[in-house]
Order: C-alpha cells, then structure tokens, then sequence
C-alpha cells in the first residue's frame, strides 16, 4: 500500500491519479469521496459540508467507517494508493489496524508555501467529467470551459484563500506531526514537489519502483 502524503496542493491527487493509471493501482482519495457525498446531499454529505468548506477535518469516527467500507469492497489493499488519509496519528494507527501489519510505504511530496497557495487559488475543475485544470499551469483551451466536454469550470469551496490558510494551519499541526511516525518505521521518501508534474512522476515513479513495472 502507498500513502501519497502531504500538503494541500502538494500535488497528491494530480500524481495519485498517474499512478493509478500508469501503473495499475487503486486511488483512493477521502477529499474525493467527501465531495461526492456532499454532491448527493447523502446524509454524511450534510454532516461534513461546513466542516469541509471552513478547511477543517471531518471527525475521526467517520473517517473510520469510510475507510473500513473502503478496504473491505477492494480485493487486497496491497495495490491501493491512499491520498488524503490518514491525516492525524489516531487515522494512522486506525489504518495500521485495519490493514494488519501489511508493508505501508510513504511519500511526502514537499511543496513551498507560496507555491501552495498559487496552486490552489488557481485550481479549477469540471463538476460533470472532474477533469481538473489549473488556471496559471494547465489552462483549459477557452477560458472557464471544460475542453473535454464543455461544462462550466467552478472552484474549490475550500480553495478561497482564508479556507487555504485554515488548511495549512490545521496540515502543519495536525497532519505533518505523522511524517515521524512513519519516517522511524522506513519505506518513507520524501519527493521535491516544486517541479514540474512530469518531473515529480519521474521521481515519484524510481522511489516506488516496485509498484510500478
Ligand atoms: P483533500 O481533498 O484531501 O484536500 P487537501 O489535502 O487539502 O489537498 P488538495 O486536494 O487540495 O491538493 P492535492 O495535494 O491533491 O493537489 P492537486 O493534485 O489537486 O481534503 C479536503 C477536505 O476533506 C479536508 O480539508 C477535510 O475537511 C476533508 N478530509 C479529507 N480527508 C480527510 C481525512 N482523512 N480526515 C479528516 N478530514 C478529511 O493539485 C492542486 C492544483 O495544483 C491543481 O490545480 C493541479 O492541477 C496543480 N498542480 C499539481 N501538481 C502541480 C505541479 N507539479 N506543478 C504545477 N501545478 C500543479
Ligand atoms: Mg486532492
């Protein structure tokens, strides 16, 4: 199992994707299934919508449950790229658990803080297809316009830049502490997020080699 970890705008969901694609593993991001629960209006939806929308994390009970359903409809977790989770020691200690004993390697992707909030602010995506683009990076070919299939783009709830403070804030004391926990225990690599998106796939790709053939 891989755990893309780092900051908001880090990238994790951008390189998740890639590695899922190209190497034929399971992304599974909990930002992703939150949204898409709000998305429905589901009944968990309803409870995490302002908790999202103000930057902070949705309580660790619910978290659990999302994940144990998760690993349980997946045939064996070993192939799984988690992204987003787990993002506080008890998550970690939940997912050591849940997933007993099995060998976790970890990237942190490392980005600055300037560049963070340039990624976010800039962050657009297509609320039909997902297709996500990037107004200073990856523009779509007419402005605001999916290129894939012609939707309006819209923005992040949480990427307005007060929400992407409060992210930060909550990512350095909450989320970042966990780097420890896995750093003592190996398989952990730290990747220079301040590059290209093909350059961190590059890198991202030699440090999973074995995921990835
Ligand atoms: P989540 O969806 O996980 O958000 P996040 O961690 O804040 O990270 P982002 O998705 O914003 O960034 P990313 O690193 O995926 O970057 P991306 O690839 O998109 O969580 C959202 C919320 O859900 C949380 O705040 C919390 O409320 C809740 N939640 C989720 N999981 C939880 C958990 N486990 N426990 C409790 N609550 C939880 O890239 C960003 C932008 O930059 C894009 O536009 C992209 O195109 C661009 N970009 C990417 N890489 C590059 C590059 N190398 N160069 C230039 N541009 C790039
Ligand atoms: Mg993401």
């Amino acid at each position: 199992m891989i755990i893309i970890f780092g900051p908001p705008g880090a990238g994790k969901g951008t390189q998740a994707r890639r590695l899922q694609k190209e190497c034929n593993l399971k992304h599974i991001s909990t930002g992703d299934i939150l949204r898409e629960e709000v998305r429905q209006k589901s009944e968990l939806g309803q409870q995490v919508e302002k908790i999202m929308a103000a930057g902070e994390l949705v309580p660790d009970a619910l978290m659990d449950q999302i994940i144990r359903r998760r690993l349980a409809s997946t045939n064996g977790a070993a192939g799984l790229i988690l992204d987003g989770y787990p993002r506080n020691l008890d998550q970690a200690k939940y997912l050591d658990r849940a997933t007993e004993g099995m060998e976790i390697h970890v990237v942190n992707i490392q980005v600055d803080e300037k560049e963070i909030f340039r990624r976010l602010s800039g962050r657009r995506y297509c609320p039909d297809c997902g297709k996500i683009y990037n107004i200073h990076f990856s523009p779509p070919d007419r402005p605001g316009v999916c290129d894939k299939c012609g939707s309006a783009l819209i923005q992040r709830h949480d990427d307005q830049e007060e929400v992407i403070a409060e992210r930060l804030r909550v990512y350095q004391e909450q989320t970042q502490p966990i780097a420890d926990y896995y750093r003592s225990r190996g398989n952990y690599h730290v990747v220079d997020g301040n590059q290209t998106v093909s350059r961190v796939f590059a890198r991202l790709s030699q440090v999973l080699e074995g995921f990835c053939q």
